[in-house]
C-alpha cells in the first residue's frame, strides 16, 4: 500500500449502539451539556456547540457497541476517489459512495476496518450555527479510543489505509493517531478484545472543563477517574460513564502538532506521566472494567463474510469472548 484512501480532515462524529438509549439521550442532553439535533423511537443525533449538524448519534441495541466513526473529507471527488482505491486494496465498500440518507445528509462512504469498525467518510454535511463558547458545554467530539487486539495491525491499518499519523506511543500499550494539528483524533489501546474504550468531547478551555465536571457533581455524577492531564497529548481528562456504562471524557488543551517539527516518542507508563498534575491517582478497576466494555464485533456481526474479504483481518478467535478485564490502559 502507497497512498491512502482519503486526506481526512477531522473527526466529525461517533455513533454508539447502546442498551440504555432512552437513559443516555437524557443524560447526554440534559447532563453532559449536548442538544438533540433529531430524534427518532429508538435513535438520536446530538450536537455541540460547535457547528457540526450532530456529534453523537445513539442508536438502541441489545448490547453495548460502536456503530461508527465518521471522519470529515473536503469533496465528494476525495469520496468516489477513496472508494476506487478501497476496491484496489480489496476492502469492501458497505455502503456509497452516494448522497447520505441520514440525518446531517452529505456524500459519503462506508467500510470496515480490520476488526470490524464501521468507518464513514463524509462530505458536504449540513452545518448548524454555532452556540457560542460561554456554557460549559462541549463543542464536539475530539478523540475516540479504541481497544485493539493487535494494536501493530491496528495502527497499520489506520497510517497505511486512512493516512493517520502516530503522535506518540505509550509504551507498547497505546497509540495516538492524529489526522490534523490535534495531537490525536483516534488511539489505540491493545486489549482482550475489540471495543470502545471510550469517547472525549472538547471543552474550549480548563475553565469550561472544570465548570462542566462541576454541573455533573451537581446531578450527583462523581468523575469515574479525573480530574486530570494526561503527558502524551497534555489534555485534561475526566471520565465518566453514562446510563449503558459507556465512557465518556471530558478534555480540553489537546497539544497540537505542527507535522514539520513533531516527533513522536515513546512515553513511559508511570503515575507521573499518566496524570502530570498528580490529582486523579491510577484509574480504578471499575474504571478499568468501563474501558475495557464488552467483545463488540461490528460490522463482522451483520457481514460474517467480510472477515474473509478484508485483508488482514482478525480472527474471529482473537476477537474474543468478553470476560476478562483488558488491563493497563492510562
Ligand atoms: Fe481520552
Amino acid at each position: 500500500m502507497n497512498e491512502p484512501i482519503a486526506r481526512l480532515r477531522a473527526l466529525r462524529s461517533v455513533e454508539l449502539r447502546t442498551v440504555a438509549c432512552p437513559e443516555s439521550v437524557d443524560f447526554y442532553t440534559e447532563i453532559w451539556g449536548l442538544r438533540t439535533v433529531e430524534q427518532d423511537h429508538d435513535v438520536a443525533w446530538l450536537r455541540g456547540s460547535g457547528a457540526q449538524h450532530h456529534v453523537l448519534q445513539l442508536t438502541a441495541a441489545e448490547r453495548n457497541g460502536l456503530g461508527r466513526i465518521s471522519f470529515a473529507v473536503s469533496t465528494p471527488a476525495d469520496v468516489d476517489a477513496a472508494a476506487r482505491r478501497l476496491e484496489q486494496l480489496g476492502i469492501p465498500v458497505l455502503e456509497g459512495p452516494g448522497p447520505v440518507a441520514d440525518a446531517g445528509g452529505g456524500y459519503g462512504l462506508r467500510f470496515a476496518d480490520i476488526e470490524g469498525r464501521v468507518i464513514e467518510l463524509l462530505t458536504g454535511t449540513y452545518a448548524v450555527a454555532e452556540l457560542g463558547r460561554h456554557d460549559a458545554v462541549p463543542v464536539g467530539v475530539t478523540h475516540v479510543v479504541l481497544n485493539t487486539v493487535d494494536i501493530d495491525a491496528a495502527v497499520a491499518f489506520y497510517t497505511s489505509v486512512l493516512g493517520m499519523r502516530v503522535s506518540d506511543w505509550s509504551e507498547h500499550q497505546m497509540a495516538f493517531l492524529r489526522c490534523n494539528s490535534d495531537h490525536h483524533s483516534i488511539a489505540f489501546n491493545q486489549a482482550g478484545w475489540t471495543s470502545v474504550n471510550h469517547v472525549a468531547y472538547e471543552m474550549p478551555s480548563v475553565d469550561h472543563f472544570m465548570r462542566g465536571i462541576g454541573r455533573l457533581r451537581h446531578s450527583g455524577i462523581t468523575p469515574l477517574w479525573g480530574p486530570g492531564r494526561h503527558g502524551p497529548g497534555d489534555n485534561t481528562f475526566s471520565y465518566f460513564a453514562d446510563p449503558a456504562g459507556l465512557v465518556c471524557e471530558y478534555t480540553s488543551g489537546i497539544a497540537q502538532v505542527d507535522e514539520d517539527r513533531w516527533l513522536c516518542r515513546v512515553w513511559r507508563r508511570i503515575p507521573e506521566l499518566s496524570d502530570t498534575w498528580g490529582t486523579a491517582g491510577p484509574p480504578s478497576p471499575q474504571t478499568r472494567t468501563h474501558m475495557a466494555g464488552i467483545a463488540d464485533p461490528g460490522a463482522f456481526e451483520r457481514f460474517p463474510e467480510l472477515r474473509e474479504r478484508i485483508p488482514g483481518a482478525v480472527e474471529a478467535s482473537e476477537i474474543g469472548a468478553g470476560v476478562r478485564v483488558a488491563a493497563g490502559k492510562y
